[in-house]
């Protein structure tokens, strides 16, 4: 049996196509790489020795999925495709909500037709809003997007979680990721962003790099220890296995499950700069800019539901997500485009 991995040419479906080859699972890949690079399966293979079945194409695609479906056997899906841009979504609603609700809605009717009803999905900490409580736990209140893209996933949630209720055949397991960041240690694989960085490691990385002066830190003036916004930073690799204990779950019957997967301690953007300068003997310079628009102070997971039903947690430690960050982009100055 196999797992298809929608998005598995991205920056966490890559990774998590090692892990799971890594466990044993024969993968199969759909993208239709509008932010991705197909390289990013060569240099799986490369780490795994082992093979992947790659289809270009389109969630949305029908005629795509029911080839995928009819010629291998798929027993579970890691639903990882979408567009994730959150300022681009507030510019383009319509086709964020199109690729990825329409996306969404139309892989799991495939799905359904094809007796596959084994889901996990890409959820983010953004479905909380300004959380209503600091660490957050999967009871937390969802709460108001400040972006249509965050309202996808919000949405998607809602949609999966419905449908799951009213057909217990489902298994649905979402995750919400918090900040990950990381790439595999051997520096082959990493985040590949198209133009100007808009999350804070790939800005740091293309500092360090050269490619950019000087890094903006979007407001001081938080109500956090130093002033600056706080996340929980989580490296890719373990954020990856998530999703292969997610499997085992499913496997168990899980029906609905809801995870947080983060590490449980946050560090502030100041925190991250001293920690990159400290593991990779660099300065990164830095101004002051204003607040982001949207940007909320303090976002920090409490990990244990998933520690507790998953038997997973986090790794890595900060130091070693800012070395494998700059290890890959200082070997890859362009990405997968060298
Ligand atoms: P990514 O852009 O690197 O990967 C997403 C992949 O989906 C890309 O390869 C893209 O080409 C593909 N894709 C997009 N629309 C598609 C479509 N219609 N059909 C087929 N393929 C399509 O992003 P990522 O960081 O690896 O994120 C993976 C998932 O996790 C996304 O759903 C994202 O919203 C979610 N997520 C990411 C973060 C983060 O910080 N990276 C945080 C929370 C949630
Ligand atoms: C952002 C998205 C969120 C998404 C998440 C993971 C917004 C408002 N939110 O969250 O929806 O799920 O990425 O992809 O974009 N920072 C700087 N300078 C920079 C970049 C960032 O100071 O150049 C700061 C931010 O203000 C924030 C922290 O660094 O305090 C982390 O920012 P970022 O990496 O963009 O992640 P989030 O804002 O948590």
């Amino acid at each position: 049996m196999a797992i298809l991995v929608t998005g598995g040419t991205g920056y966490i479906g890559s990774h998590t196509c090692v892990e799971l080859q890594n466990a044993g699972y024969d993968v199969v890949v759909l993208d239709n790489l509008a932010n991705s690079s197909e390289k990013s399966l060569e240099r799986v293979k490369a780490i795994t020795g082992k093979d992947i079945k790659f289809y270009k194409g389109d969630i949305r695609d029908r005629k795509i999925l029911k080839e995928i479906f009819e010629n291998e056997k798929i027993d579970s899906c890691i639903h990882f495709a979408g567009l994730k841009a959150v300022g681009e979504s507030v510019e383009k609603p319509w086709e964020y909500y199109d690729n990825n609700i329409t996306g969404t809605l139309t892989l799991v009717d495939e799905m359904r037709k094809h007796g596959v009803k084994n889901i996990i999905f890409s959820s983010s900490a953004t479905v909380y809003g300004d959380p209503a409580e600091i660490p957050i736990t999967e009871e937390c209140p969802k709460g108001q997007c400040t972006n249509p893209y965050g309202w996808t996933k919000s949405m998607l949630e809602q949609i999966l979680s419905d449908m799951q209720k009213a057909d217990n055949e489902w298994n649905v397991v979402i995750l919400r990721y918090f900040n990950p960041i990381g790439a595999h240690k051997s520096g082959t694989m990493g985040e590949n962003p198209n133009g100007i960085p808009n999350n804070l490691m790939p800005y740091i990385t293309q500092v360090a790099v050269g490619k950019r002066e000087e890094l903006g830190v979007f407001g001081d003036d938080y109500d956090t220890p130093d002033g600056t916004g706080v996340r929980d930073y989580i490296h890719v690799v373990d954020l990856a296995d998530g999703h292969v204990k997610a499997l085992k779950k499913i496997e168990e019957k899980a029906g609905l499950c809801i995870y947080n997967l983060g590490t449980g301690t946050g560090y502030s953007v100041l925190d991250i700069v001293k920690n990159f300068e400290e593991a990779n003997d660099l300065k990164i310079p830095y101004s002051i800019k204003p607040r982001r628009a949207g940007d909320i102070a303090t976002c920090y997971a409490d990990p244990s539901k998933a520690k507790r039903e998953l038997g997973w947690e986090a790794k890595f430690g900060i130091k070693e997500m800012c070395a494998d960050s700059w290890r890959w982009q200082k070997n890859n100055p362009n990405g997968y485009d060298d």
